[in-house]
């Protein structure tokens, strides 16, 4: 077997990210097994470190906490600080698999969920908090239908009733809104999406400030979530070019959306980022810019979703966005899960909109509203 050479060799500064990977932590004398720093590598090294302090300055937070996918981040942060007996209040639009979290493993440990609308009013969202509320949960815009929510007066009447808050933050990726300045106090993102950015890393976060985040640190220490590093340094790499990424990305879905919103065949463009649309004056207020996503109703019977969807070729048939590719999904059986369900009998469909050629992701769009029309008849 080969040791190393024991001081190994100097690290030079380089442009990119350093990347280091490492279970053993080597120690300097027999005293260090007693220290608090790191003497493990599964709290994360060099890479890692270097990831959750960009996370914190992007989310503006003092703690940011790794998890080995956006979902894992949304549990991990709701085990973090819930207790048996507590209750949590969910949005309605929140991203599916949270609500499957909350109903099974949350209320195996004795935490209760109750759900309310995106358009809730503040009186009324008050009347639902009670002794044992603990945490609210939401999302703006929320999934697939991109409602948006007032953050800001949610955050506050929260704080009043002494209610902590999480914002699932996957939408605007720590750019486009930065919840904890908003008064939340856990913002959680998948990083999946944007953040990695190119459909090939499975990552999550949740960043907070003073107590909220010791109670995220002490929880992922105890359950021993960890990310790899070379996922951490996907990460890093994906955060040099996000803002850019994004930028592109916003653009090119409000000129889709604002293409889309001329169609005789499409009903609805649900995209808070077009003038006009529901939800456009609270998003103009708060956000500084929209992401890919547009999602429509097509003026058609819900069977006229297939001949839409299977008309694409450059948009590819998938779940997730935020990647560098356009992607579509059918949106009506994943609504139909809500406790308060849209009104359901045209087609929803969530495009994302990608890096590509606006006029080759419009042309292709024009050739499925065609394929749907004519499958009507
Ligand atoms: C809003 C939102 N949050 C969280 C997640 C979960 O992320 P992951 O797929 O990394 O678990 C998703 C995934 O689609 C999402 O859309």
């Amino acid at each position: 077997m080969i040791h190393p050479a024991p001081d190994g060799d100097i690290v030079l500064r380089t442009a990119a990210p350093v990347l280091q990977r490492g279970t053993t932590v080597l120690l300097d004398s027999c005293e260090a097994f007693g220290r608090k720093s790191p003497t493990y590598g599964r709290s994360g090294l060099a890479t890692q470190a270097e990831l959750r302090r960009s996370l914190c300055t992007l989310e503006q937070g003092e703690v940011a906490e790794l998890y080995p996918s956006g979902l894992a981040a949304l549990s991990g942060a709701i085990l973090a600080v819930c207790r048996a007996g507590d209750e949590i209040l969910i949005c309605d639009t929140i991203y599916g698999p949270t609500r499957r979290f909350a109903e099974s493993t949350m209320a195996d440990y004795g935490v209760t969920t109750r759900y309310f609308p995106a358009d809730i009013a503040l009186d009324e969202l008050e009347g639902l908090i009670g002794p044992s509320t603990r945490l609210i949960v939401l999302e703006s815009p929320g999934s697939l239908t991109l409602d948006m929510m007032d953050i800001p007066a949610l955050a506050a009447l929260a704080r009043s009733r002494g209610v902590l808050t999480l914002v699932d933050n996957t939408y605007a990726a720590g750019v486009l809104f930065k919840p904890l300045d908003h008064g939340i106090d856990i913002s959680v993102q998948a990083l999946t999406k944007y953040v990695c950015g190119h459909s090939d890393v499975f990552m999550g976060c949740a960043v907070a400030r003073g107590e909220v985040g010791e109670m995220l640190k002490r929880s992922s220490r105890s359950v021993g979530w960890a990310v790899s590093s070379d996922d951490a340094y996907l990460a890093l790499r994906g955060l040099r070019t996000l803002h850019a990424r994004l930028a592109r990305h916003g653009e090119s879905a409000l000129e889709v959306a604002t293409w889309l919103a001329a169609q005789p065949q499409v009903s609805e463009v649900l995209c808070p980022a077009l003038p006009g649309s529901r939800g456009h004056e609270v998003f103009k207020r708060d956000y500084l810019g929209g992401n890919g996503l547009v999602t429509i109703v097509l003026d058609a019977p819900e069977s006229a979703a297939t001949a839409f969807l299977d008309a694409l070729r450059i948009f590819g048939l998938g779940f997730s966005w935020g990647g560098f590719e356009s992607l579509a999904i059918p949106c009506n059986d994943q609504l139909r899960q809500r406790r308060f369900a849209p009104a359901l009998e045209q087609p929803v469909i969530r495009l994302h909109v990608g890096l590509e050629n606006t006029a080759d992701l419009i042309a292709e769009l024009r050739t499925a509203l065609t394929a749907r029309a004519e499958a009507r008849i």
